[in-house]
């Protein structure tokens, strides 16, 4: 392997959020962060190379975003995803939040119903709830260690709703949806006019064994708006930039519109010139970080199971997020913060954040060196010992 993932990079004092945000967050600074979902690897040296080159340019004013941005993420879509789209279909926003918000504003009015299916990626129910519309929830079913989606209930929920945001892969459960499973979501989607939004920002972390399948790709062009960003593929979230893939003219200038009334119509230039490093470079990166991601939760999963009995892991199959179902410590949610926060010594995302599907469950964020997982994985081990 070439790019080196056991670096360990100490992150303090650049104003990480995971790092420097412990205190704020757990009340404590003396936790491993495992928490929000970036990665504490050093970026592919193409993208810090593109950065030097940019910030060696000493006019930093408002930026456009090149065509050939465009043509970059069109390429690494047909060639990671065998998906073709069209560059002159793609909108650049500051994030996939924003992009969630914005297309939530622009496909549905106050007071429509919009479906998210939970445990699911806190925004998706801030951003329903922030615009006034109506959250109808198509909660996932869990079955034998394993998650899936409600097709049937789904069909009752989209007789009282306009959208549906979809998060694909899922965070925090790891599902890369079958190709099958979209297509019956996408079926009952047609059958009752609702607008698809697919959250698609972890496409690219996915497992052996599991092929992500681009939602828009099994659909026709104006129904389904898709968002892709390279922040969670390239470690680059900080940044702040993503892409909004919508094949329908109409729904284009729909968008257009809401971010112009959020005044979002700009991007960072350094964001612009990683970004478009990111995906004509980057492959080589990704397939080695990948192939150690997949080592990590191979070992995560093993010494959960020999030495957590406690704490039951679900198989991801994608993103670099590992769903923990902590139900049989028996301990409420606040109890077990608690128990991992000050007991444990590790900082993860409480499951109850994910809406009440998610309560007695806590989120592990496997995108670190291994020996920072492993010492995670050892403080749990004692606390639970202890
Ligand atoms: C499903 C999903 N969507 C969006 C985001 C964040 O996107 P952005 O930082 O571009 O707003 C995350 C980050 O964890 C995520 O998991």
């Amino acid at each position: 392997m070439k790019h080196d993932f056991d670096r360990i990079i100490e992150r303090t004092g650049t104003h990480a959020l995971k790092w420097d945000g412990r205190a704020r967050q757990f009340g404590t600074e003396d936790v491993l962060p495992l928490w929000v979902a970036d990665m504490d690897f050093a970026a592919a040296p193409a993208i810090v190379q593109a950065l030097q080159a940019r910030a060696a340019h000493p006019v930093y004013g408002y930026t456009t975003r090149p065509d050939s941005l465009s043509e970059a993420i069109a390429q690494w879509m047909e060639s990671r995803h065998d998906w073709t789209i069209e560059p002159n279909g793609v909108l650049w926003a500051p994030g996939v939040v924003p992009s969630l918000h914005a297309a939530v504003l622009a496909f549905s009015a106050p007071g429509d119903g919009v479906i998210v299916q939970p445990p699911i990626y806190p925004p998706f129910f801030s951003a329903v709830t922030t615009t006034g519309r109506r959250l109808v929830e198509n909660p996932l079913v869990y079955d034998r260690g394993a998650y899936r989606l409600d097709l049937e209930h789904l069909e009752a929920c989209a007789r009282e709703a306009r959208m549906l945001l979809l998060c694909s892969p899922h965070n925090p459960v790891g599902r890369v949806w079958s190709e099958e499973e979209l297509r019956s979501l996408l079926d009952i989607a047609r059958r009752h006019g609702l607008s698809v939004v697919s959250d698609e920002i972890h496409h690219d972390l996915v497992y052996p064994g599991r092929r992500h399948t681009p939602t828009a790709k099994l659909a026709a062009a104006h129904e389904v708006v898709t968002l892709a960003a390279p922040s969670k593929t390239f470690n680059i979230a900080g940044l702040g930039i993503s892409a909004l893939i919508v094949p329908d003219a109409q729904q284009r200038t729909a968008l257009e519109q809401s971010f112009a009334q959020l005044h979002l119509s700009a991007n960072h230039p350094f964001s612009i010139a990683a970004c478009e490093a990111a995906y004509r470079h980057g492959s080589a990166w990704l397939d080695d970080l990948l192939a150690y991601l997949t080592e990590t939760r191979d070992d995560t999963l093993d010494f959960i199971a020999q030495r957590l009995p406690r704490i039951k892991a679900i198989t991801p199959q994608g993103t670099c997020l590992l769903w923990l179902d902590c139900r049989a410590m028996s301990m409420s949610d606040s109890a077990l913060q608690d128990f991992f926060v000050h007991r444990a010594r590790v900082g993860l995302s409480p499951g109850a954040a994910f809406g009440s599907a998610g309560r007695g469950f806590m989120r592990l964020n496997l995108g670190a060196p291994r020996a920072i997982v492993r010492e995670a994985l050892e403080r749990i081990e004692a606390a639970l010992a202890g």
